[in-house]
């Protein structure tokens, strides 16, 4: 396990509370990390509760607070609990980031089974839904509003694998909610935008079969900066748009691809 030691040096998000979605894992847990680093209380939610108790110690590890929260993102009675449980603990609930996603695949669409094609639309369309729905009633109550990011994926824009087209229409989907959700809530002082992963360094990017060395290999070839993005990276753009440095960035969405979409 790793940890970062919380400096203080750049600590955007010190006393604001942060919720981070499928934080137990990869990119969320790259997410949670860095909003416990800059100085947020960050709470952390996913379906399976040891791997959040995992990303809590990192956090506390590291210097920095955090709770961990067992929530189904797909159910509307888990993601207002999500909310409470947030702003019981900690007072508020000043940044949201919907993570959570899954990706079922790999064949072709006409092979998708129904039970696959629905738990993608569940879990990554109506999961984001109602956590936005949760979170923006909630902050547009609070005078200081509050701020959003979901992510999405560049598939949403450009499928470029075969056996990937449910998932990326679950992902064009998040993008294009959350768009009309910004426009929505804005003038109540709710700021939405969108970040869009391409291959990122989490077990998602994996090809069915391949190691790790061998995807290094492809993107070598294949993507222009020669290498996947580090969940890190993928985290610095969601704190970009979460933080005040972004307060007239509205509903727009933040590729961070190693050039693969350019
Ligand atoms: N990795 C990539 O290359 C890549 C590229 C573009 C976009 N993305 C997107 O980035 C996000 C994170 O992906 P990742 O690669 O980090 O995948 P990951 O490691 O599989 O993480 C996904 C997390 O979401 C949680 N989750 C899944 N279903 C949930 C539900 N119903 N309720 C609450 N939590 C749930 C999982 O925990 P539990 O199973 O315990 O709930 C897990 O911690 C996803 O939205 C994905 O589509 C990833």
């Amino acid at each position: 396990m790793t940890t970062t030691r919380l400096t203080g040096k750049t600590a955007r998000f010190t006393g604001r509370t942060a919720l981070v979605t499928g934080a137990g894992s990869g990119i969320g847990r790259g997410i949670a990390l860095a909003f416990g680093a800059e100085g947020a209380n960050v709470v952390v939610a996913g379906r399976r509760r040891e791997p959040l108790d995992e990303t809590v110690a990192l956090i506390e590890a590291g210097g920095g607070k955090a709770l961990a929260v067992s929530a189904d993102v797909s159910k509307a009675v888990d993601a207002h609990a999500l909310v409470r449980a947030a702003v019981d603990r900690y007072g508020s609930l000043d940044v949201a980031v919907n993570n959570a996603g899954v990706f079922r695949g790999g064949q072709p669409l006409a092979d998708l089974t129904e039970e696959d094609w629905r738990t993608q639309l569940d879990i990554n369309v109506t999961g984001v839904f109602l956590a936005l729905q949760a979170e923006i009633r909630h902050m547009r109550a609070q005078p200081s509003g509050g701020a959003i990011v979901n992510v999405a994926s560049t598939f949403g824009v450009h499928t470029s694998s075969p056996g990937a087209a449910a998932y990326a229409a679950s992902k064009a989907a998040v993008t294009v909610l959350s768009k009309g959700a910004a426009v929505d809530h804005i003038r109540e002082g709710v700021r939405i935008n969108v970040v869009s992963p391409g291959p990122t360094d989490t077990p998602m990017s994996l090809r069915p079969g391949e190691t790790p060395a061998e995807r290094a290999e492809r993107a070598k070839a294949g993507l222009p900066l020669g290498r996947i993005s580090a969940t890190a990276e993928v985290a610095a753009a969601v704190l970009y748009l979460a933080s005040d440095d972004a307060g007239s960035v509205v509903g727009t969405d933040l590729v961070v691809d190693s050039g693969a979409t350019a």
